[in-house]
């Protein structure tokens, strides 16, 4: 589970975080967001078409690592692990959930916002968490004081983070990358904007 995570979130500095509101174009969208060079994204189990779209980008788009996000409890784990999905991101944690995701080997990016919750996971042996919601849950300087108790731990941030601000959140040694909602948003329709979106976000550096 680690191991791919690690090299999962490594692959693209931003991870496109996507609702998907309708299935129309869905193919667009996707080459749009290829072409710009995403190579991972999480989609949110947010609208009915949800898991629909996993089970057809994870079939259509086979080089990219498809996460399904707002995994809330174990039948949504199991439902996205079933549509195609690579892994599930999720906005806290239960104890349910980390479990299950054990026990049917999934790999999880269980999201956390403080240190206990950390702690609590340390013990399940997650090492891998998706801090949210990032700029209000503390935002970088909080980022940065996890560095000293938990050295070994790398975050996703996510919330609150766009292009103004992602190049500083990535350049903190405990971030392997960032989420956000930017890339794709409800009023963009136009796909030669989201790939130009892509093309930016996919170029970020972690250096200042
Ligand atoms: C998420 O689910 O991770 C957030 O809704 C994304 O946050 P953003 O919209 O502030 O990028």
């Amino acid at each position: 589970m680690h191991n791919y995570l690690k090299t999962t979130l490594s692959l693209s500095p931003v991870m496109p975080v996507l609702t998907i509101n309708t299935l129309d174009k869905i193919e667009y969208l996707f080459d749009a967001l290829i072409e710009g060079n995403i190579k991972v994204v999480e989609i949110t189990l947010r609208t009915k078409n949800a898991l629909r779209a996993i089970e057809i980008v994870s079939k259509k788009f086979a080089s990219l690592k498809i996460g399904a996000g707002t995994v809330l409890n174990g039948q949504d784990l199991q439902s996205v692990k079933e549509a195609g999905a690579t892994f599930a991101v999720s906005p806290g944690y239960t104890e349910k959930l980390a479990s299950k995701a054990l026990e049917i080997k999934f790999p999880f990016l269980p999201g956390v916002s403080n240190s206990s919750e950390i702690m609590n996971l340390l013990d399940y042996g997650f090492k891998f968490f998706k801090f949210f919601p990032a700029q209000s849950a503390g935002g970088i300087e909080y980022i940065k004081s996890l560095k000293g108790p938990f050295p070994d731990v790398m975050f996703c941030p996510t919330g609150g983070i766009n292009l103004n601000n992602a190049s500083e959140w990535l350049s903190q040694k405990n971030v392997i990358c960032v989420g956000g909602s930017w890339i794709v948003t409800n009023v963009i329709n136009d796909f030669n904007e989201i790939k130009k979106n892509a093309v930016i976000a996919s170029s970020l550096s972690n250096k200042l």
